[in-house]
């Protein structure tokens, strides 16, 4: 990717229908075989990996998809032959875990990854194609910033 213009969008989820909606149509941007670094922006209790479960299940997952907050990195293969890795940064400290747990092999390799507090591995993870800002409302709605590649943020508005 990073072939087309950054673009940027906002929408609001008043609920997770809304949010469900959002990941059908990146799921449809994304496919037939994923291949992008998107980061997930926002506070506990955002929507993050909600979101990131709902972008999976709408790319053929199926079964359990486990929240990756204890081993950092959940791997999911897609029906097209795709792989989608889905991190949950929070916990990671040590440089040096990037090499020994292979996240460098997973970044060089094609396959989509979704990345939870990606500003805990600012600096190992490349540039993103698509960055998602999550934030809570007071009426349990969220606002969504959406940064990046054109083709992406166009499919979502
Ligand atoms: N778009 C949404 N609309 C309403 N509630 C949501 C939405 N996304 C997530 N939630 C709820 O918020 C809670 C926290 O979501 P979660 O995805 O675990 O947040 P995060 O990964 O950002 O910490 C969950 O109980 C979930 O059901
Ligand atoms: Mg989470």
């Amino acid at each position: 990717m990073h072939l087309s213009p950054i673009l940027e969008t906002e929408l609001l989820w008043s609920d997770e229908t809304a949010a469900q909606a959002s990941a059908e149509k990146l799921a449809a941007a994304l496919l037939p075989s994923p291949d992008a670094v998107i980061e997930l922006h926002g506070p506990l209790g955002a929507g993050k990996t909600t979101f990131t479960r709902l972008l999976l299940r709408a790319l053929g997952v199926e079964g359990r998809i486990k929240s990756p907050s204890y081993a950092v990195m959940e791997s999911y293969e897609l029906p097209g032959g795709a792989t989608a890795s889905h991190f949950d940064f929070y916990r990671f400290g040590d440089p040096r875990e990037w090499e020994d747990a292979g996240f460098r092999d997973v970044f060089a390799a094609p396959g989509l990854k979704l990345c939870e507090w990606p500003e805990k591995a600012a600096g190992q993870l490349p540039p993103a194609d698509l960055q998602l800002f999550i934030e809570l409302m007071a009426d349990d709605g969220r606002r969504v910033r959406m940064v990046g590649d054109a083709r992406l943020v166009e499919a979502l508005k």
